[in-house]
Formats: structure tokens, C-alpha cells, sequence
């Protein structure tokens, strides 16, 4: 399975992914799921917002067991953000029909649409337009970035946006969603004898369990200035947005050292994007996250309120907010129950990247986060990476888990 998607939409020179919501990577992708739940008769289907769902039982039953992740990508990400999820979750039911088990409540697998936002802006879309996150008008009319629009993209990949918006009836008949993740970063840990490491190589554990997920969001600055000749416009007689966004640049990480929070600029946007031209207009996009939502409101503001030149930066515009998302403890406990006799006491650590599996909690639906241990703990770049050997691990964890709940 692994590498059948292995290939799909991977750079020739960085080795990285781009997978953007239904574009042709993303769509092959989506293909090779549709073939994946057919290999083992599962019953396929795309919802109303595009999201893929693979079902072993029956879909109407209720109190379905989810697992799953999301197959799209940033731009130049990793391998195994996203699909190491879902390829685990058609290898734990493969091993969980080897065992001889049959579940009793449906059992689903599911990829959820543009995980990542990193063509229309908004990350999570499929599972925040499901849970009515996301409103459906703004939805269908965001716009990537070259104006295309998500119901266009929908419709060009054959998917008829008429029916994106909230799903509430799907949603009712989620029991508990077990999402498995590559780890991403490396959080400090204190092992059992008191040792500070970082992350779960430093723990020397395969396999964790996420605590909660940071408070996050996505804001949008427009510094806009005068165009003009690169060689013929004296210094003095510049309105250049360049400075602006660069001084808001140097503003945002002195803002996040201070309130102890991370805050980064990776997207921009130049207007006319001239070697020889003072732009007219600079747009900028900064990721915000930490432990708490005061800390990231707090760097926001101080980014906001900062003004490099003559003319202020135009108040942020925000693109998305997720409030801080602590996974259901009862499932954990449970989970972590299941994982003893493989893998000991599991770590349990917090996360500052964003999932669906957040996105169904905040709606009610109890959810889990396993994670497999990423040795170098970098992520949204082709340098992400994971042992065989963990992967297999995973698929072993997820399959223990899903056995326990299922
Ligand atoms: C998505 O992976 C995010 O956390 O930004
Ligand atoms: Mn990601
Ligand atoms: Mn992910
Ligand atoms: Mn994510």
C-alpha cells in the first residue's frame, strides 16, 4: 500500500509531497483509497463535503468506531503526515481479520478532505464543514491562489459542491474517532524516573497518546504601498510595503519569545512580484500557536499593533481559529489500557499541530490521537521521516486499540 502512494505527487529533486485538495495528486490519491476499501469489500463513499469513508458493517448502524486521517499535503511536506494514518488504518483491519475478530458497532475508515488548508486557506476544511465549523458559503468560496474557488475545484474533480455543509446526521452516527499521526516536533517529556527528554525518541518509546492539541489560528496581513521604479524612486520617496511585512516579520518572533508562544510567517504574496518594482502590495500569512489561547492572542495583538514605518500595517484579518482541544480522558485511559501489554505505559504529550481529530472533539465526538515516533521530530518537510519498524508498530497499536473499542 505504502508504496503505491509513495510516488504520488512527490517532487523528483526535494523528494517532497504536493498533495493539494482535488488537485491531480490529490485525486490519485483518493483513487487509490476508493481501491483500497474495494480490495477488502468495504463499502465506499464520498460525503456531501468530500471526505472518504470506508465502511466494514453497516454505515446506518451508529456508534461507528472511526479511524483515519487525511491524504493532502503542504506544499513540500512529508511523507507521512496524513497517509501513515490511513494506510495504518487499512493495515490494522487487515490485521484485526487475520486475528479472526469481528467487530460489534461499525467500523469506518475515513480520509478527510484538505486536511492542511494549504490550497484554500483553511486548514481542516472537510472535517470543520461536516461539523458546521466552517460555514458553507465561505467554504465553497475560498479561493486558492489562482482564484479558483473550492466549489470550482469540487466540481473539476467531479465532486458536486451542492452538498458541502454541515452533516449533522454524520455525525450523530460517530461513536469515538482514533486518528494515528506521524509526531511532529519533540515535546519535553519526564520519563518514569525522572529524566528530561524530548520527544518520543528522547522517551524511547514507539508509540504515544496525545493530551491536547494548542489553541492555534491563521491570520492574513495586508501591507499595502505605492508601486513604483526600483531605480528611478529615491528612498525617501518610497512607500514600500516590503519593510513593512519584514519589520512585522522580526515583530512576530519577538512578540511569541516574549509571551512564550511560536509565530510564524511562512506563506507570502508580492504584487507585482518585480525584481525592479516597489511592490504595491505585500500579503502575508502568519501561523500562531501555544499553550494557551492568552498567549496566542497576546502575539497576535503585539504583531497587529506593530507599526514599522509611516503608514500601519492594516489590522489582521483572521482566516481560521481553533480553540485548545483536550482529548477525551475516558478514551484515552481506555486506549492507553489497550496498548499495555505491547507497549508498556505509553507517553501522553500535547501537540501544537492541528488535526481533525480536533475538529471532531470540539464537536463532541470523544477522539484519540496515537502518535509514531519521528526520530528527528520534523515535520511539513521532506526530511520528515519514521522507522519501518515504528510504522509497524503503529499499525499493531492501532489494530490493539481499535480491538479493545470495537
Ligand atoms: C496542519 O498540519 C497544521 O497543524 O498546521
Ligand atoms: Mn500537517
Ligand atoms: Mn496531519
Ligand atoms: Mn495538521
Amino acid at each position: 500500500m505504502w508504496s503505491e502512494l509513495e510516488p504520488v505527487g512527490r517532487h523528483p529533486r526535494s523528494g517532497g509531497y504536493r498533495r493539494f485538495a482535488w488537485a491531480d495528486a490529490d485525486l490519485e490519491c483518493r483513487t487509490w483509497f476508493v481501491a483500497n476499501a474495494a480490495e477488502r469489500d468495504l463499502d465506499v463513499e464520498a460525503d456531501g463535503n468530500g471526505n472518504l469513508w470506508a465502511w466494514w458493517g453497516d454505515p446506518e448502524a451508529g456508534n461507528a468506531l472511526v479511524t483515519g486521517s487525511h491524504l493532502d499535503s503542504v506544499p513540500d511536506g512529508g511523507a507521512f503526515d496524513g497517509p501513515l494514518g490511513v494506510v495504518s488504518a487499512f493495515a490494522a483491519l487487515d490485521v484485526l481479520r487475520a486475528r479472526g475478530f469481528t467487530p460489534s458497532r461499525p467500523v469506518a475508515i475515513v480520509a478527510f478532505s484538505d486536511e492542511e488548508g494549504a490550497r484554500f486557506g483553511v486548514a481542516c476544511g472537510g472535517s470543520r464543514l461536516m461539523t458546521g465549523e466552517l460555514d458553507a458559503d465561505r467554504g465553497r468560496a475560498l479561493t486558492d491562489a489562482e482564484g479558483v474557488t473550492m466549489a470550482e475545484a469540487m466540481a473539476a474533480a467531479g465532486h458536486d459542491p451542492a452538498g458541502v455543509g454541515t452533516d449533522p446526521e454524520r455525525l450523530s452516527r460517530l461513536g469515538q474517532f482514533v486518528e494515528l499521526h506521524v509526531e511532529q516536533g519533540r515535546v519535553p517529556l519526564t520519563t518514569p524516573d525522572g529524566a528530561r527528554v524530548w520527544g518520543l525518541d528522547g522517551y524511547g518509546a514507539p508509540i504515544g497518546l496525545a493530551s491536547m492539541i494548542w489553541p492555534h489560528g491563521r491570520w492574513r496581513f495586508d501591507f499595502a504601498g505605492r508601486a513604483d521604479h526600483a531605480g528611478t524612486t529615491a528612498l525617501g520617496d518610497r512607500d514600500d510595503p516590503m519593510i513593512r511585512y519584514a519589520d512585522a516579520v522580526l515583530a512576530a518572533r519577538a512578540a511569541a519569545e516574549r509571551h512564550t508562544a511560536v509565530a510564524t510567517f511562512g506563506k507570502v504574496s508580492v504584487h507585482p512580484n518585480g525584481v525592479n518594482a516597489i511592490p504595491s502590495l505585500v500579503q502575508a500569512w502568519l501561523d500562531a500557536r501555544g499553550s494557551d489561547e492568552e498567549r496566542v492572542r497576546a502575539t497576535v495583538a503585539d504583531v497587529s499593533g506593530h507599526t514599522g514605518s509611516r503608514t500601519s500595517p492594516q489590522p489582521a484579518v483572521e482566516e481560521s481559529w481553533t480553540p485548545a482541544v483536550r482529548f477525551d480522558d475516558a478514551l484515552r485511559d481506555v486506549v492507553a489500557t489497550a496498548l499495555k501489554p505491547r507497549f508498556g505505559a505509553v507517553p501522553v504529550l500535547p501537540t501544537g499541530a492541528g488535526h481533525d481529530a480536533g475538529i471532531l472533539a470540539a464537536a463532541g465526538v470523544p477522539a484519540a490521537m496515537l502518535f509514531v515516533r519521528n526520530p528527528t521530530g520534523v515535520s511539513h518537510s521532506p526530511a520528515e521521516s519514521a522507522d519501518r519498524a515504528d510504522c509497524l508498530s503503529g499499525v499493531e497499536a492501532l489494530a490493539d486499540v481499535l480491538e479493545a473499542l470495537g
